[in-house]
């Protein structure tokens, strides 16, 4: 199986769990890519398409979410995040399976999730979902990622490795 994970993190927390998930996916060849770099079409092999990406003003980040994180102290802000990503992506032409995640503060919790958003617009594309959008907790913008939730995240990638095999 070759899988892919496009992630956006700016303060790390994203991109930590973008890297368990893909460890829980495990397989022959899966790649953790930034959706800063990442290309804008899929390969033809990719077998499942991960999205994940911080929440920010209850939905995916723009360029000016991202410049509040900046004055917030975060050092990593991309030029493209998963919005921008999503939006400049070609249609796979045939119907990839794939799962969004998204990291949201565990207090106060919020309304509005990135991996919603981002899975209708991948949907649009033709995408097809293997399971809903998952949410992942952080303590405050900066992190660290709440309990239990890296483990949380490994499994989620095996589950969803799991649910392929059975397609
Ligand atoms: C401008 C801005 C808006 C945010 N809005 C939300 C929000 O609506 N809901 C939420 O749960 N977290 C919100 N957050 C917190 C982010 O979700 C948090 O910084 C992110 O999950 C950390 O992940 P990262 O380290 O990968 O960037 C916001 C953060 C910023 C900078």
């Amino acid at each position: 199986m070759r899988a892919v994970v496009v992630f956006e993190s700016l303060w790390g927390n994203t991109e930590q769990l973008a890297r368990e998930i893909a460890a829980g996916i495990g397989g022959e060849r899966t790649d953790v890519v930034d959706a800063a770099w990442a290309p804008s079409a899929l390969d033809s092999d990719v077998d499942l398409l991960v999205v994940g990406g911080p929440t920010h003003a209850f939905s995916m980040s723009t360029g000016s979410t991202r410049e509040s994180a900046k004055q917030e102290g975060a050092e990593h802000v991309p030029a493209r995040g998963i919005r921008e990503w999503i939006e400049a992506h070609t249609s796979p032409g045939r119907a990839v399976p794939v799962a969004t995640f998204d990291t949201r503060v565990v207090s106060p919790r919020l309304p509005g999730s990135a991996a919603k958003k981002a899975m209708k617009r991948l949907v649009g594309l033709g995408f097809r979902p293997v399971a809903k959008p998952e949410t992942f907790g952080v303590h405050g913008y900066a992190g660290p990622v709440a309990d239990g939730e890296l483990e949380r995240a490994r499994r989620w990638g095996a589950e969803l490795a799991r649910l392929l095999s059975h397609h």
